[in-house]
């Protein structure tokens, strides 16, 4: 009976506890960046064992991987179920790696059990979700999905001045289909919560209905470099000091808005970095996000004028994107509630607080997800954890979701 079908959750866990081998760190997380030979090393495997589980692999001109299960209806468009395996410079083992991974056990589940499908299932790898080494985030997914072009992608920079182009022939990824061309029916995104939420409440199962906006910056100060001990404080530039001023300002916006408001200063650069010179230099990142895109715009507009307020230096705000919020498809949201409660997992109605490859494609395709819980809602942090029955739960609903919109 396919109502009984269960997918194998060791054999889950044993392959994020391999791929997690690639680029490990040493307190236990994954340093993966998008597009190194760490990356290229995961999609060698991933590559590799969906080969053995039977499936034909391609990738298309920015590097998306999409593993094909053939279907009896091979007319009919793939339900694709994926996520990210690049990982933050300090990442977790599960952020990302699950979803492609859980992808990866619905098909040997199927396989197991000799199922078929009506419409071909596909599993996808998309490149560069983090946006930690090529800015902004969910770059490829947000191309598939027509919200940047081609050479906007091409064109992004490392902190090293590497474009995206040359690392992605680098690693032998590039492909001849065009991004975006590759046609999905519906993509299923699993993924663990990072946040506190379903941890807390002791739910194994978050049905998310969607995800919040958010806007990054680079914002650059220019002051004036000066000696540290010759300087009278009140002839200085410093540009330290004015963006420290900004920092507890970006911190304040989100305090200050409602609780789901949330803003971070997560990277800075100062020149010439050196203690016996005033700071004449600095540069750093705000990441904004909200649910609600009217409040979004107001914490936009509060940034702009606590950079005008600041007269003792020169400052620069550029907002390199913006990414509204987004609602999920009905029908793929009622396959993921339907699965759950065919399982009888506890769960919740929930609207995911991180960015995901999801929340792009939903631009375009119809999409939904499933959330598991990590430990304490930790992410991005190589402490991140989450329970193998969790994860199985996950994975089980991952499952009986794709064969609901697949028959
Ligand atoms: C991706 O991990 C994001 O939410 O920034
Ligand atoms: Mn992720
Ligand atoms: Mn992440």
């Amino acid at each position: 009976m396919i109502a009984d079908l269960r997918i194998n959750g060791p054999r889950l866990w044993q392959a994020i506890m391999k791929m997690a081998e690639i680029d490990a760190l040493p307190e236990g997380g994954c340093g993966r960046l998008a597009l190194s030979q760490g990356d290229k090393q995961a999609r060698d495997l991933f590559k590799s064992w969906c080969e053995e589980a039977g499936c034909s692999v391609s990738f298309d001109a920015l590097g998306n991987m999409f593993a094909r299960r053939e279907g009896v209806n091979n007319d009919r468009l793939p339900v694709a179920i994926g996520s990210h395996l690049d990982t933050q410079p300090h990442g977790g083992k599960f952020d990302g790696v699950y979803g492609v991974l859980a992808g990866l056990e619905v098909v040997r589940t199927l396989n197991d059990n000799a199922v078929q499908t009506d419409a071909p299932l596909e599993i996808v790898n998309w490149t560069n979700e983090e946006g930690a080494r090529f800015a902004p985030a969910m770059l490829c997914s947000g191309v598939y999905a027509g919200l940047f072009d081609l050479d906007f992608a091409h064109s992004r920079k490392d902190d090293d001045g590497v474009r995206f182009d040359s690392a992605l022939r680098d690693i032998g990824y590039e492909g001849k289909e065009a991004c975006g061309a590759h046609p999905l029916g519906v993509f299923l995104e699993a993924h663990i919560e990072q946040g506190p939420i379903l941890d807390s409440a002791g739910e194994p199962i978050g049905v998310v209905t969607g995800g919040q906006g958010q806007r990054w910056y680079n914002i650059t100060i220019v002051g004036r470099d000066a000696h540290s001990g010759s300087t009278p404080m009140a002839s200085r530039s410093d540009a330290l000091v004015a963006a420290a001023m900004l920092v507890l300002e970006v911190q304040h916006i989100a305090k200050s808005t409602d609780n789901a408001a949330v803003a971070t200063v997560g990277a800075l650069t100062v020149l010439p970095n050196s203690r016996n010179t005033i700071p004449g230099l600095v540069s750093f990142t705000v990441d904004m996000r909200h649910q609600d895109d009217n409040l979004l715009s107001v914490m936009d507009q509060r940034l702009r004028q606590a950079c005008e307020d600041i007269d003792d230096a020169k400052i620069d705000l550029e907002m390199i994107w913006h990414n509204p919020p987004v609602i999920f498809d009905k029908q793929a949201i009622s396959a993921i509630r339907g699965a759950t409660r065919e399982l009888g997992y506890a769960h919740r109605e929930m609207v995911s607080g991180a960015g995901h490859d999801a929340c792009q494609i939903a631009r375009k395709v119809p999409t939904a997800m499933v959330f598991v819980p990590c430990k304490d809602g930790l992410s991005h942090n190589q402490a991140e954890s989450a329970k193998p029955s969790d994860l199985e739960a996950g994975c089980n609903v991952l499952l009986h979701a794709a064969l609901r919109l697949s028959n």
